[in-house]
């Protein structure tokens, strides 16, 4: 096996931490690790198991020698920088928007598109993380029985805005028992002219508004899944909503598949063997998915499936997986090695 000389970029963020304990826990052929984020961390330890790593501020030299680079310090850095890392020799992996709608630029969930990383002109984008753990789910159903319509409400962890805004949630939740006057500053965005409560509250906007109503967050769901499924012809609509959880995206998702006859049951065996889905559906038991539970877990959870009482084609189900890990920083870590497979 060759072993890689591998860079993280946002290494102290909330996902950048998880693609180092992937990594390790993965048994990556790694030769060097450099763990990169802005200057205000330069210095930092981090440790992983019985390993202390030291972060250093991203220049671009810091991607000299360096063969996979795995980018999570939001767009703006990676606009900055992917490229001086691809000119160094590095292959990007991407987990920001910057590059995933690129028509160049391969957008990989391993178990649905790996063939589309045989393109890749150095930088590989890692979808959005919602896009992530629904079409891994969707893959079984839509091989089998084709898909022609999407419906998705997100019900999404606050981990999914970064390490600020879990310390907004925890700090707000403090405040509220505190009977406190209750500080917002991180969302619905960061950038957003306005901020409200997280805690024991659900906000209808994730990132800021775009076209037509919907917000990018939105747009982001609407165009990955076809990008990935690599189907303009698929409709799909998103509303994307964050709730008061730390880790674990949930997602009420209303389909409708191209064949006649489909069950419930037909459905349950389709994704029952695939890969990376785990089905955890059994009302009788009151047994379904939920985020608490699916926390450092890599799979994606299907539960609540259930026939459309007025579509003959249309289901409805709820899946949940942790975003950090299928929705982030495990599907990197995948995508990597699929890269050295090939
Ligand atoms: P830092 O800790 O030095 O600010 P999260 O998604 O959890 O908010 O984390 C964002 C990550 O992006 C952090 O590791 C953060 O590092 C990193 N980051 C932010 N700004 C920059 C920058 N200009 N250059 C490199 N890394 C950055």
């Amino acid at each position: 096996m060759i072993m890689k000389n591998i860079a993280i970029v946002g290494a102290t963020g909330a996902v950048g931490t998880k693609i180092l304990e992937k990594l390790v826990e993965r048994n990556f052929p790694m030769q060097s690790v450099k763990l990169l984020a802005s200057a205000r961390s330069a210095g930092t330890e981090i440790k992983v198991g019985d390993q202390t790593y030291i972060v250093e501020e991203t220049v671009p030299e810091s991607f000299e020698s360096v063969d996979i680079a795995f980018f999570s310090a939001g767009g703006s850095v990676s606009q900055k920088f992917a490229k001086e890392a691809v000119a160094r020799g590095a292959i990007v992996i991407d987990n920001t928007s910057a590059f995933r709608m690129d028509p160049e630029t391969p957008l990989v969930v391993p178990e649905v598109n790996p063939h589309t990383l045989q393109k890749h002109q150095g930088i590989i984008a890692n979808p959005n993380c919602s896009t992530i753990q629904m079409v891994a789910a969707l893959q079984p159903i839509r091989e089998k029985f084709g898909l022609k319509r999407i419906i998705v409400s997100t019900y999404q962890a606050v981990s999914g805005a970064g390490a600020e805004a879990i310390d907004e949630l925890q700090e707000q939740s403090r405040q509220f028992s505190d009977r406190k006057n209750i500080e917002a500053a991180i969302l619905p965005s960061a950038s957003a002219e306005k901020h409200y409560p997280i805690a024991f509250n659900a906000i209808p906007q994730i990132d800021m508004f775009g076209e037509a109503g919907y917000t990018l967050e939105e747009w982001k769901m609407m165009n990955e899944t076809k990008k990935i499924f690599g189907d303009d012809s698929i409709a799909v609509s998103a509303t994307c909503v964050r709730l008061p959880v730390v880790s674990g995206h949930s997602e009420s998702v209303y389909i409708e598949v191209e064949k006649e006859g489909v069950t419930v049951e037909d459905l349950h065996q389709a994704m029952a063997g695939a890969p990376g889905v785990t089905l955890q559906d059994d009302p009788s038991t009151q047994f379904y998915p939920m985020p608490l539970f699916a926390e450092d877990e890599d799979d994606v959870f299907v539960g609540r499936v259930r026939k459309d009482p007025n579509e003959a084609k249309g289901f409805h189900m709820w899946i949940v997986s942790d975003n950090l890990l299928k929705g982030a920083a495990l599907n990197s870590v995948q995508i990597a090695e699929k890269l050295l497979e090939r």
